[in-house]
């Protein structure tokens, strides 16, 4: 696991860009999983900036989103489809036939998860998996007690996390109750998971994941199992970190780290 401590939002979200700028660079096909959610943001924003201005080429590459309301149309504000539309994909060069995002619309959800997780497959599975945690430790829609060997699905989301996305919408009432999400397993299999966290309001989640327990009441601490996680987190949410010093200290012994 390797804990990057910056001081600002704008530097993580730079940070973590340009390590998927670097996969694109090398990888032209590369495979992306990507995340909503109010923290992306900044990371999309800075691979919208490399894309116009420095060529960074998404032709060849494929994504796969996490997660999706389920009763949401893809043309619905607050769907992830929408999203990711607004947000990434049409400020890109991503051919729109090689992004997916999860159906929150199918009429048979069970053969859609399945044929979600084959198509991740027949791609070669994910380079970078892109991740946000929620207050409550959720990675994608994974809420406390998901299983940690949990494929793509669809899952009741929380009450915290109804209420934290609340805002997102015009009355509290109309936040969906259901989501279909990639599974904690299915996120594992990524090569490299890449969580991006700010504020003092992800703090304990974050303190959780990284320092606590890998436990299924913190889903995103199933990460501490992962050969390559990466947490880019900004001061406020690593202000809960018992070994915070410790891990900046790595970071800065990092350039002289021999190879192996
Ligand atoms: P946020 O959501 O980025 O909007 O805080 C993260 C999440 O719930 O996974």
């Amino acid at each position: 696991m390797e804990v990057i401590i910056m001081d600002t939002y704008e530097e993580i979200s730079a940070a973590a860009a340009r390590v998927i700028a670097d996969l694109v660079h090398n990888k032209p096909d590369a495979v992306l999983g990507l995340a909503t959610g109010s923290t992306p943001l900044g990371l999309y924003k800075e691979l919208i900036r490399m894309h116009k201005k420095e060529g960074l080429n998404f032709s060849k590459v494929t994504t796969f989103n996490l997660d999706e309301y389920v009763g949401l149309t893809p043309d619905h504000p607050q769907s992830y489809h929408y999203f990711m539309n607004e947000n990434l994909f049409k400020h890109i060069n991503v051919q729109p036939q090689n992004t997916h995002v999860p159906s929150g619309t199918t009429d048979d959800f069970f053969s859609f998860c399945e044929w979600y997780e084959d198509k991740i497959e027949e791609f070669g599975g994910i380079d970078i998996q892109v991740l946000g945690i929620g207050g409550d430790g959720h990675i994608a829609f994974n809420e406390p007690g998901s299983s940690l060997a949990s494929r793509t699905r669809v899952k009741t989301l929380a009450k915290q996390t109804i209420d934290d996305n609340a805002r997102f919408f015009s009355r509290a009432e109309d936040v969906p109750v259901y989501a279909i999400t990639m599974g904690v397993g299915t996120i594992l299999e990524a090569e490299i998971c890449l969580l991006v966290a700010n504020g003092k309001g992800k703090a304990d989640a974050v303190a959780a994941a990284i320092e606590g327990p890998v436990s299924a009441a913190c889903t995103a601490s199933a990460l501490q199992l992962h050969p390559q996680a990466m947490y880019f987190i900004d001061e406020a949410a690593a202000s809960k970190l018992k070994m915070r010093d410790y891990y900046k200290w790595i970071q800065e012994k990092k350039p002289d780290a021999p190879n192996c």
